[in-house]
């Protein structure tokens, strides 16, 4: 069918032509929304699951939602080994500007705030030429968010700024993808930053989106975290919005799939929604015409698997080293033993991935470790490991 109208959207972050199965998440967000604003108490938002689910796709339509009640609001997205208070700073800036707040001399003092806090960037008195202006041309408010604990600097910078959104009776939203990957320090004072926030009022929120052992993160750095956020496992999704996922956007190039080739599309993609997009963009291609059969889905699967062995798979492959490559595989070779074809995600022991090599665990720590910080792996319990990425064993014993 003609590749100009083809709607699907495979890649990360790319927004999908029809937002499938996540109605009940907008919804509660609006809830939290319409509370915050009016000073009621309200948990932080976050969102967890595994590679290619919508994490971000979600995170990005909930800060739609904000904007479209006259929020201010900010996001970014964490990297390991860096600070949060640049990043955070653009961010806050943004809805500092989303806000329009009418009185200038309020405005201006919350973004000297916000300046004073990006300048004391990890507690150094940097010298002038080293500091990093973040675009703000107001000078920056001594003696408030630069003491140098980001702790007690995140909570006077998010104290001033709802303060700022209170006046205009609205509130203003952070939105930090890859949550998990904030340092130590960071997170530590992310939650006490909420823990105040939550019992002033403030019309602030943080909403956050990361991989599953997201809220171990954060309860290993503050007890209380659980009590903090509200939790939402973002999943694959479910037969009826995978379909829906599929049939909305064709039907608005007056295309349609018939229900056997929507039984094979969800065989084949599992419902996870990188890979509906993927088989979907290849289908569509390669069908000769509309009502899209299940023969059809048989002809573009090599195509569809083919690119996501390029696009999803194979440029996480690439980023790890040859040990960590061989303990990919044991991780793999485990997981269809211990459950069978379809059980890779399904966390494994690690003692039997070890076992697998005929190594001592304690050697391979350092390819765990590695691997864990490249966000290939996760742990969420104590001694077991499991894939990030969807359907990944699968791949790997595919590629041999
Ligand atoms: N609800 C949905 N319905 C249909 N397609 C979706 C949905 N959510 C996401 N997608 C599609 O899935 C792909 C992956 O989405 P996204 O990048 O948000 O995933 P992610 O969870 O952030 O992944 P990662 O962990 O790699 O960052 C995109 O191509 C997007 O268009
Ligand atoms: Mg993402």
């Amino acid at each position: 069918m003609d590749p100009i109208r083809n709607p699907y959207a495979p890649g990360a972050g790319q927004r999908p032509p029809e937002l499938a199965g996540r109605d009940e998440q907008l919804a509660a967000f609006d809830v939290v929304l319409e509370r915050v604003a009016k000073g009621r108490p309200e948990r932080s938002l976050v969102l967890t699951g595994l590679r290619g689910v919508g994490k971000t796709v979600l995170l990005n339509a909930l800060r739609g939602a904000a904007v479209r009640r006259g929020w201010g609001t900010g996001k970014l997205e964490a990297r390991p080994g860096q600070g949060l208070r640049r990043p955070l700073s653009s961010a806050l800036h943004q809805a500092v500007r989303e806000l329009g707040h009418g009185d200038e001399e309020s405005v201006d003092h919350v973004l000297g705030v916000i300046k004073s806090f990006a300048h004391r960037d990890a507690g150094t008195a940097a010298k002038l030429k080293d500091q990093w202006s973040p675009g703000i041309d107001v000078p920056a408010v001594r003696g408030r968010a630069d003491s140098g604990d980001i702790e007690i600097d995140l909570v006077e910078l998010f104290a001033d700024l709802g303060g700022l959104a209170a006046d205009v009776g609205k509130g203003v939203g952070i939105f930090i993808d890859e949550m998990q990957d904030l340092g130590a320090d960071d997170v530590s004072a992310l939650c006490a930053a909420c823990h105040e926030l939550s019992q002033s009022g403030l019309p602030v929120i943080v909403v956050g989106a990361g991989l599953p052992h997201l809220p171990a993160v954060l309860s290993a750095s503050k007890s209380y975290s659980e009590r903090l956020f509200r939790y939402q496992r973002i999943d694959r999704l479910a037969r009826e919005a995978a379909d829906r996922a599929l049939e909305a956007p064709a039907a608005d190039e007056d295309a349609a799939f018939e229900s056997d080739a929507l039984a094979a599309m969800y065989d084949a993609t599992g419902g996870y929604p990188y890979f509906i997009q993927a088989y979907g963009k290849a289908v569509w291609d390669l069908a000769p015409r509309s009502p899209i059969t299940a023969a059809d889905v048989a002809v573009a699967a090599p195509e569809a698997e083919s690119e996501l062995a390029v696009g999803f798979f194979g440029s996480r492959y690439e980023r790890a080293t040859p040990g960590e490559r061989d303990y990919l595989m044991a991780m793999a070779d485990v997981a269809l033993a211990q459950s069978g074809l379809g059980g890779d995600e399904d966390s494994v022991p690690s003692a039997d991935v070890a076992a697998r090599l005929g190594k001592k665990p304690q050697s391979l720590s350092p390819a765990r470790d590695s691997l864990l910080k490249k966000g290939l792996v996760y742990s969420g319990e104590r001694g077991r490991i499991a894939f990030t990425v969807p359907h990944f064993g699968r791949y790997l014993r595919e590629r041999g």
